[in-house]
């Protein structure tokens, strides 16, 4: 490699999103090879379907899987996203899968990435403080993304990748069959009812998520445990919300798992 090589790999790096380095192998060679082989790409790779067609795969591929360790298999070998070539894990859910309470977020961070677990760095260092002081735990809440690979960067994830991830997510709350939903963030809570709104709008108020022609979950949304990091003047709010989720479920006598 020459000095121009190298540049070109550590831009591709930088727009990919790498902001640390963990292993003595560099990650997704060939999307390196193809992007710093002359072209003026400055992307990672594109996805090889089109959205439409990875989503279709995404959604046939779900039909087949009964358990969540049947799904985590199909997302482990899907090559519809390409997040995937820049994450170092497939992050499942995590916490308790016979639990009548999923908590859902937007996508895994860096330390989950590592880790390979949902909310383990801060965020969820301050959403399992929170989700104790109501009782609840990872024994009695499954906790999810609707992402499971960690966009590079922590960047936002496009609409796109939501789309084609969607599947699993939903095949996960099929799988789970929660009676209730806290959504964590406007993310979250816009991709999983298909709304648009701001987190003023979704919060503070019941809303219903179908899962079956038989079944749906009563789903609440607060903010997402990130932003009450940068913005702790909201936590008080968010507090209200974990209160009223609490309320309902012990209203209703309804056992966490
Ligand atoms: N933020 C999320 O939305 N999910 C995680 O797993 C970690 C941080």
């Amino acid at each position: 490699m020459n000095n121009h090589d190298i540049e070109e790999l550590l831009r591709f790096y930088t727009l990919s999103g790498v902001d640390e380095t963990c292993g003595s192998a560099p990650f997704a060679l060939s999307a390196v090879q193809a992007t710093s082989s002359g072209s003026q790409q400055t992307t990672p790779a594109p996805l090889s379907f089109s959205t439409s067609e990875a989503t279709k795969n995404a959604n046939d591929l779900c039909q087949s899987v009964a358990t969540i360790n049947e799904l985590k298999a199909i997302i482990e070998n899907f090559d519809g996203c390409s997040l995937k070539n820049t994450a170092a894990h497939t992050v499942m859910g995590d916490g308790n899968p016979q639990a009548k309470i999923m908590f859902i977020g937007e996508a895994p961070g860096a330390e989950e990435d590592l880790i390979g677990r949902a909310f383990v760095g801060r965020s969820g260092q301050l959403l399992d403080k929170i989700m104790n002081a109501i009782g609840l735990s990872r024994q009695t809440v499954y906790i999810c993304n609707i992402l499971p690979w960690r966009p590079p960067g922590n960047r936002s994830p496009s609409d796109a990748e939501i789309a084609v991830c969607l599947p699993f997510l939903k095949r996960q709350i099929e799988i789970i069959q929660p009676e209730y939903i806290l959504t964590l963030g406007a993310i979250a809570t816009n991709s999983l009812l298909g709304t648009g709104e701001t987190m003023s709008h979704l919060r503070g108020h019941w809303m219903e998520y179908k899962i079956s022609n038989e079944k749906n979950a009563q789903v609440l949304a607060t903010y997402h445990p990130a932003y009450l990091l940068r913005t702790p003047a909201q936590k008080s709010k968010a507090w209200l919300d974990f209160l009223r989720f609490s309320k309902a479920i012990r209203q209703n006598n309804q056992q966490a798992v």
